[in-house]
């Protein structure tokens, strides 16, 4: 192993790993969909838990990360939910286990086969699976994240959007006969509004939300990165983790960016850089709007990083939507509210509005 100058840390996220293994210690009876901003954790949260309840015996992980698979069809799908024993050797999951498990589902060659040649129902597999695995007493869950790649492939004769089959199943599995739990991570705003508009889905599903980290812990953190990363060139005073703070936010991504920076510049430096990219970016974004809609919409959250769909007509629904797809802001359909995605693009809104008075 290489040793590098800034070690990573997993930051304090008690109370939903409580929440994660709550749901996880009690019968299977919803989907949980854990959804929120770009880079608030939502990845890294799922490898936490995989790691803490894989060591536990009783339970059988079956851990997909869709953002690592090519899916462009049905044949796709089946490769990444698949795999059969006779193709095991070589690939040493053990090892790799935290970046890539391939596959979720192992199966003898002759099911494989007939998967292929699509004489067998993969969900009827599935099922099969989790059958198999309560009568041994192991309780299975099935993790899937990225699931909003699985939109746009479609059962093969039959015409049916595979990703809604697929969460009809695991409605099937949960709320109906209760043989696995399921836990499904999108940080696609419009597949979770999606979800959570279809009344059937949201009937029999939880939503958690993961938002970035909270004050408390990332002043817990950046007061030791001694401890936490092995930083040994520098150390961070209350007024540097204020900054940081004020810059960034929460947003555990964009603080390693900072640290990585701090080897080479000063801190002031940095937080100048992060606003002026952060305008920059709202320009251009505005920019490419002739009409104007985009700058009114924006211009609403200056005084107010979140705000209710009330405070929007609904004329401006696209332009909202727009904003969430280029990731300037985030959706959340529970509390029907959009928001800025980050701290340091607030300070790219409140800039970009103030020098245009
Ligand atoms: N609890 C945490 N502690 C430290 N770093 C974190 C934590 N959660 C996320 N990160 C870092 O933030 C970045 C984004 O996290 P990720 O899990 O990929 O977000 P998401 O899946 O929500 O887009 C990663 O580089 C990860 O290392
Ligand atoms: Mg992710």
């Amino acid at each position: 192993m290489v040793d590098f100058k800034l070690d990573v840390a997993f930051i304090d996220r008690e109370n939903e790993m409580a929440e994660l293994r709550n749901y996880l210690e009690n019968r299977p009876n919803s989907i949980l969909f854990l959804y929120g901003p770009k880079s608030s954790g939502k990845t890294t949260l799922m490898y936490r838990l995989f790691d803490q309840i894989e060591k536990e015996r009783g339970y059988e992980i079956n851990f997909l990360n869709l953002r690592e698979v090519f899916l462009a069809s049905y044949d796709d799908f089946i490769d990444a939910f698949f795999k059969s024993t006779e193709h095991d050797n070589g690939i040493k999951t053990g090892i790799h286990r935290q970046y890539s498990l391939f596959g979720l589902f192992k199966l003898d060659a002759f099911t494989e086969r007939m998967l292929r040649k699509k004489q067998e129902d993969p969900f009827l597999v599935m099922k099969r699976e989790f059958q198999r695995l309560q009568k041994k007493n192991i309780q299975p869950v099935v993790i899937i994240d990225e699931f909003h790649k699985l939109d746009g492939l479609y059962i093969p004769d039959k015409q049916k959007r595979l990703m809604v089959e697929l969460m009809n199943f695991f409605v099937a599995m949960t709320k109906e006969s209760h043989l696995c739990h399921v836990i499904i991570a999108s940080s696609d705003a419009f597949f979770i509004e999606q979800v959570y508009v279809d009344s059937k889905l949201r009937k029999t599903s939880k939503f958690m939300k993961l938002d970035y980290l909270e004050k408390e812990d990332v002043f817990t953190w950046l007061s030791d990165i001694r401890k936490y990363n092995k930083v040994k060139e520098y150390t961070l005073t209350r007024e540097d983790i204020e900054l940081i703070w004020d810059t960034v936010g929460g947003s555990a991504w964009e603080i390693y960016s900072i640290l990585e920076d701090l080897f080479q510049h000063s801190l002031g430096d940095i937080a100048a850089k992060i606003k002026r990219e952060k305008v920059a970016m709202i320009t251009d974004w505005i920019f490419r709007d002739p009409v104007g809609k985009r700058e009114t919409v924006l211009s609403r959250f200056v005084d107010s990083p979140v705000l209710g769909i009330k405070a929007f007509s609904p004329d401006q629904l696209d332009t909202l939507g727009l904003a969430v797809k280029d990731n300037i802001l985030y959706y959340d359909p529970v509390e029907g509210e959009y928001g800025i995605q980050g701290r340091s693009l607030e300070w790219g809104i409140k800039e970009y509005f103030a020098a245009e008075q």
